[in-house]
This record gives C-alpha cells, structure tokens and sequence, in this order.
C-alpha cells in the first residue's frame, strides 16, 4: 500500500507522535510506503512531499510542532483544488491519505472524501473541541502549560496584590480555560459558550478583596465575550480563512476591571506557548494510538473515516459525523469548577 500523510491546520503538541506511529505501522509491519505532504493541504495540491521511512521519523516521538509543516487553507481553494488533488493521488498511486488536523482539515477532509478520494482523518487540536472523541491529542500538553503558567502568575500577583486576567487558548470552546482554571484554582472563569456578566465577575474579584484577600486570577478563554450591551467590547475582525480575529478579552477586561475595582490589572496573553514544545506523555500515547488506528483502517479500507477516543478504546467515526457539531462545555462542568462565570 502507499500511504500520503499530512499536517494541517495550527500545530499541536503530539502532530509528529503521529507521523511517526504511521511510519511504523505503515513500513515495518505492513511493508508500505510512506510520503508526507509539505505544509498540509497545499503540500497535495501543489504535489510537495518527501518519502518517510523509518530514518525519517527517528527521533521526533517527543519534539512538538510537525516535522512536514502546516498551514491553513482557503475553504474555496480547496473546493477549487478536488480535481487536482485527485490527479496528484493518481499520479503518485496511493491508496489512502491520512490528514491530521482540527475542525477545518477535517472538513476539507470530509470534502474530498465525498469526492471519492481514501481518506482516512486523524482529529488533533489543543481546543479538545472535536465532538465525536472523548479528548484530542494537545489538549493535555496545553492544559499543562496553562496550568504551569497560572501557579506561577499567583506568586506575582499576589506581591503586587493585583488582578491578573489570563487569556489562553480556545476560540469556540472553553475547555483548556476550564481545566487549567481548575487544576490551579483560579478565581474567575470565563468560557465563550457563556456570555459572562461583567457586574457578576466585578462582584466576584471585589468580594474576594474585601474578604482580605492579596489577589486574583481570573482565566479568560480567548473566544468569550461579556453579555451583549454589559461593556464596551471590541468583538475584532475576521481573517482570510474566515477565523474570528479576536482583539483581545483579557486586555479588556484588564482595563474595565481595574477601572471599576480601583485595583491594579494586567492581562497576560499566554497564546502560542500553549502549542509549542513536547507533548505529555499522555498526548505521545493518544497521537501514537490514532496513527496505529488510521493504518489499521487504511489497509480495511475504511474510508471517509476517522480516529476517535471512546472510553480507553480508539473507535472510527465518520468524518461526516465528526464535522457536524464542535464540543461544547456542558452545563453540568460549570458547577462542578465553582468559578466559571
Ligand atoms: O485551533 C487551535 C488554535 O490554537 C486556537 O485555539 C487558536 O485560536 C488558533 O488555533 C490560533 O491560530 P493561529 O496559529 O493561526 O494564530
């Protein structure tokens, strides 16, 4: 069999764990042959790839980011592309094609599944907002991060008795906000699947000073928003791929909260430190169990399917049901954390 793989979409801790469980399943057990496209999508319309055996993928079960390189990609330029992806796939005889990639890849992927190409996805995203898997590869590896950054963001603030607002990572979905916020015991969180009131958060921070406390950390998904009219708030634009350009929740809330407290405020942005480095052993495992998977369902002929946690068992969905809806923080979480607003 010949096995074409590709990153796509922003990175994420565990992209190369997966690569590199392919190479190996693919070639030394199967006796397949392995290429990974350049860049993501583009690297298969442009026909930019390079051969993966098993030197190739030595050594990067643990170094974060994709050795193969992402990008995004235009929805348009892809539907734009389906023949020449088909001709590239052609033209180079493969049998199955393994995307791995968050809610856009795996849309692209479900588009040229449907027109006939072997697809078989692998859903990553640090957001963990992919609905059909109970978790993604990344997430583990960012809470992490966020964690880390939020025990030490006390200490300061506490000296300085001020209000820190940290916005992390998760633009539909307030999981990395929720787990970090909770695993460090933050004070306030804010998530986008509920627009949070600005008196109640006010009230929230002040009652914890007046209780004679030095401090407070509130965590800021980067995609929530304040209930419609409570504040001024800059809602930001759209970029070319259609993806909300935020302008920035914790600088704003740092400046109504600080106005409206008469306590000093800073917003701390931890943005793209949640996607770098290694992954947790956690993410090595998951991301190497997906590649394994998506081999598996490749020489079954399992197209237009994808890779899913259910449970302790990895399970393939289809990527149609996969792209239906994200995954949303249920209700029933908030309580359970005692701080989300
Ligand atoms: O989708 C993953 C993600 O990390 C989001 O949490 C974040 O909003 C976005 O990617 C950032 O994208 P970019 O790297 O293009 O700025």
């Amino acid at each position: 069999m010949r096995i074409g793989v590709l990153t796509s979409g922003g990175d994420c801790p565990g992209l190369n764990a997966v690569i590199r469980s392919v190479v190996h399943r693919a070639v030394a057990d199967h006796g397949d042959e392995v290429i990974g496209f350049r860049d993501g999508w583009k690297g298969l319309l442009e026909c930019d790839y390079l051969k993966l055996d098993l030197d190739a993928v030595g050594g990067i079960l643990a170094r974060g980011g994709t050795i193969l390189g992402s990008s995004r990609v235009r929805p348009e330029h892809l539907r734009d592309g389906v023949e020449r992806a088909r001709g590239h796939v052609a033209e180079l005889g493969l049998d199955a094609i393994i995307p791995i990639g968050g809610e856009g890849t795996l849309k692209a992927a479900r588009l040229l599944s449907d027109n006939g190409l072997p697809i078989v996805g692998v859903p990553k995203t640090i957001d963990n907002d992919i609905a059909v898997t109970d978790v993604t590869f990344g997430f583990d590896t960012a809470v992490g991060v966020a964690t880390e950054a939020l025990d030490r963001l006390k200490t300061t603030a506490e000296s300085h008795q001020r209000v820190l607002i940290v916005e992390v990572m998760g633009r539909h979905t307030g999981w990395i906000a929720l787990h970090s916020g909770m695993a460090a015991g933050a004070h306030a969180i804010v998530v986008p699947e509920r627009p949070f009131d600005i008196d109640e958060l006010t009230a929230r921070v002040g009652e914890r000073f007046e209780a004679g406390k030095r401090f407070a950390i509130v965590v800021a998904a980067e995609g929530a928003k304040p209930k419609p009219g409570s504040m001024a708030f800059d809602e930001g634009g759209k970029d070319i791929y259609g993806h909300e350009r935020f302008a920035g929740i914790a600088r704003q809330l740092s400046v109504e909260l600080e106005r409206r407290l008469d306590k000093e405020a800073r917003p701390v942005i931890l943005g793209h430190v949640q996607r770098g480095g290694t992954p947790t052993a956690y993410d090595r495992v998951l991301a190497t169990r997906f590649g394994w998977h998506a081999v598996e369902a490749a020489h079954r002929g399992e197209f237009g399917m994808m890779t899913a946690l259910r449970g302790t068992d990895i399970v393939m969905v289809s990527l149609a049901e996969a792209v239906e809806s994200l995954k949303t923080v249920p209700e029933s979480r908030y309580a359970e954390a005692e701080c989300v607003l």
